[in-house]
């Protein structure tokens, strides 16, 4: 294994030191900018993390993965922030914003692409593996981003559909994350489909975290709007959860349909909204859920040290402070 510090160190310096071609500046400046304004970073650092389970030394085959795995995630920040009419990320302006549409679609493009470049120089030997793997979280990325779009516009959907629908946009990214750096270390294709699961379930407990914190977050910290869940409808955990309180279903119908033209507007409805989520305590069920989910995330990889050979509990510890960092989080 590789110590935690020496994998942090690793990531930061990958981010530091990334390229983009200079030329054209309108097409290639966001990604540098978006690279430059930070982010948490967890999918590469996930990605190195699993690796190290089983190799001691890091190299450009498993760090250019990682850093494609951010340069993906990325894009799709990009994209989802037109989508979303998202005005501020990582506590700047949005792309989007910041210059406008079409740039903010070439520029998310060719970040897609640079993402595979940096993907494809895995190991030649699982090079197959991991780009299967890709291909098909990206396709799987889409199509929860598809439904969360199609969501907008019904009332309700049941929670089951919620859960597909974040499995789909933000499980699968840090599942594959989870799984390519253990095929890159060479794990058996056994503990690479543990540590996917253990990704996916971690990754619907950040999304429902990311949806208490659209609502209930500090903005200064969090890096995003607050309320814009709420403003454009999202079937969120929180509406989702609320809207099967019967107590409290007819009042948000209701104020879902609030007008949004004006600031003062949104501001009204993200009161309203919210003092509903209050009263019914869903912010409470959130936290709940997300330790649940977190649970089951590390349930997936109960007994990995055995099963990938070391004694003790340094795996499975690693990835419990991994988890736990991600779930308690205020950003
Ligand atoms: C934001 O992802 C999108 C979601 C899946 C909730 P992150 O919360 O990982 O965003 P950054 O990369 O840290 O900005
Ligand atoms: C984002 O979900 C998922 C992807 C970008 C694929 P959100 O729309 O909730 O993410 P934020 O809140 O804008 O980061
Ligand atoms: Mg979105
Ligand atoms: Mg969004
Ligand atoms: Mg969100």
């Amino acid at each position: 294994m590789i110590e935690d510090r020496i994998l942090d160190r690793a990531v930061t310096a990958l981010f530091a030191d990334i390229t983009f071609p200079q030329e054209p500046a309108g097409l290639y400046d966001p990604l540098r900018y978006m690279i430059a304004i930070g982010g948490k970073r967890l999918r590469p650092k996930l990605c190195l993390l699993t690796y190290s389970l089983f190799k001691d030394t890091l190299d450009a085959s498993v760090l250019e993965p990682a850093a494609g795995l951010e340069v993906f995630h990325t894009f799709t920040l990009i994209h989802d922030d037109i989508m979303d009419r998202s005005p501020m990320r990582r506590g700047c302006d949005t792309v989007w914003k910041k210059w406008n549409e079409d740039t903010a679609i070439l520029s998310g493009d060719v970040m897609c692409i640079d993402s595979y470049r940096r993907i494809a120089q895995a190991p030649p030997e699982v090079l197959g593996r991991v780009l299967a793997l890709f291909t098909k979280t990206a396709a799987e990325v889409c199509e929860g981003q598809q439904m969360d779009m199609d969501f907008e516009s019904v009332p309700q959907v049941p929670m089951a559909d919620y859960m597909q629908m974040i499995g789909l946009k933000t499980g699968v990214l840090i599942a594959c994350a989870a799984q390519m750096g253990a095929l890159i270390g060479g794990a058996s294709d056994a503990v690479a489909k543990r540590l996917y699961e253990y990704g996916y379930r971690l990754g619907l407990a950040f999304q429902v975290a990311d949806d208490y914190l659209d609502t209930y977050g500090d903005a200064a910290v969090f890096g995003k709007p607050i309320g814009g869940d709420i403003v454009n409808n999202k079937k969120s955990w929180l509406l989702t959860r609320a809207l099967e309180k019967l107590a409290c279903k007819d009042a948000l119908l209701k104020a879902m349909e609030l007008p949004v033209e004006t600031a003062d507007e949104q501001a009204a409805k993200i009161a309203a909204v919210r003092a509903i989520y209050d009263a019914a305590s869903v912010g409470e069920d959130a936290r709940a859920e997300v330790r649940r989910l977190s649970d089951e995330a590390l349930a997936a990889i109960d007994g990995l040290d055995a099963a990938i050979g070391l004694t003790g509990t340094t795996a499975f510890d690693a990835l419990r402070t991994f988890a736990d960092r991600l779930v308690s989080r205020a950003k």
